[in-house]
């Protein structure tokens, strides 16, 4: 089977009642990043932040994966797919693909602020997290996220596997924030590079075909041209 390797971002979760982060309303409109996506911010004030991935966990406890993650495992009837995901909610999971990498962190975990390999999987009973709580060497627990200015500990495998890709599928991502966004220049040259987006993202390239619907129809026509 070819691989097919899926890079997918805020829009996907979108038809899910996720908000993305850029678009009018997104989330980066309501918070700025300084004050809660930062290590200088969990040093500043931990509280805020911790009440801002709190919030975010019962959001998610709230929602349900759209056609568009479900599309995804329909894919692996007849690829060998591997998600790489920005996004640090549970959908793709959810929906049931098996191979996934999250480059961002993911929301329904939590680490040692001190030790990075201690790491906690929330229930979805008790998903909020309280300054006080702690790792069992004693330290306290903050999210599992990759915050800006922070290393992407996942980049290195996820550059392989899309080195490997036979086709790249890009949904619902803005492609702004690097390193993420440069994977698409790790495929061979004649690698057909799918986007699938309401709005125009990155540059013209005689390999990139879009797509510009959201990404529960623009699924659907994926699949159709694949398949055929
Ligand atoms: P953005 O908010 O930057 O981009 C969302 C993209 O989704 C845009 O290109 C939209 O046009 C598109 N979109 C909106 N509705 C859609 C729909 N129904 N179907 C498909 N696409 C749709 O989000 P990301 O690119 O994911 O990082 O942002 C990247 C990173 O920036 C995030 O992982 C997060 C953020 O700051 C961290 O928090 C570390």
């Amino acid at each position: 089977m070819k691989n097919l390797v899926v890079l997918t971002g805020a829009g996907i979760s979108a038809e899910s009642g996720i908000s993305t982060f850029r678009d009018s309303g997104g989330l980066w409109e309501q918070y700025s990043i300084e004050d809660v996506a930062t290590p200088e911010a969990w040093v500043k004030n931990p509280q805020l932040v911790t009440d801002f991935y709190n919030q975010r966990r019962k959001q998610l406890l709230e929602v349900e994966p759209n056609y568009g993650h479900i599309g995804l495992v329909e894919l692996e009837k007849y690829f060998n797919v591997q998600i790489i995901t920005q996004n640090v909610d549970n959908l793709h999971e959810r929906a049931g693909s098996k191979n996934i990498i999250h480059l961002h962190g993911e929301l329904i975990k939590v680490r040692s602020e001190r030790f990075e390999n201690i790491i906690y999987e929330l229930k979805p009973e008790n998903y909020e997290i309280k300054i006080g709580d702690k790792c069992e060497k004693g330290y306290q627990l903050r999210p599992h996220i990759v915050w800006f200015g922070e290393a992407v500990p996942m980049l290195e495998q996820a550059v392989k596997i899309t080195e490997k890709a036979d086709i790249l599928v890009v949904i619902g991502t803005s492609l702004n924030v690097y390193p993420a966004a440069s994977l698409v220049h790790y495929t061979r040259r004649d690698t057909p590079i799918y986007i699938i987006d309401p709005n125009s993202v990155a540059i013209n390239n005689p390999n990139w075909y879009y797509i510009k619907k959201g990404a529960s129809e623009g699924i659907k026509d994926l699949i159709e041209i694949l398949k055929a």
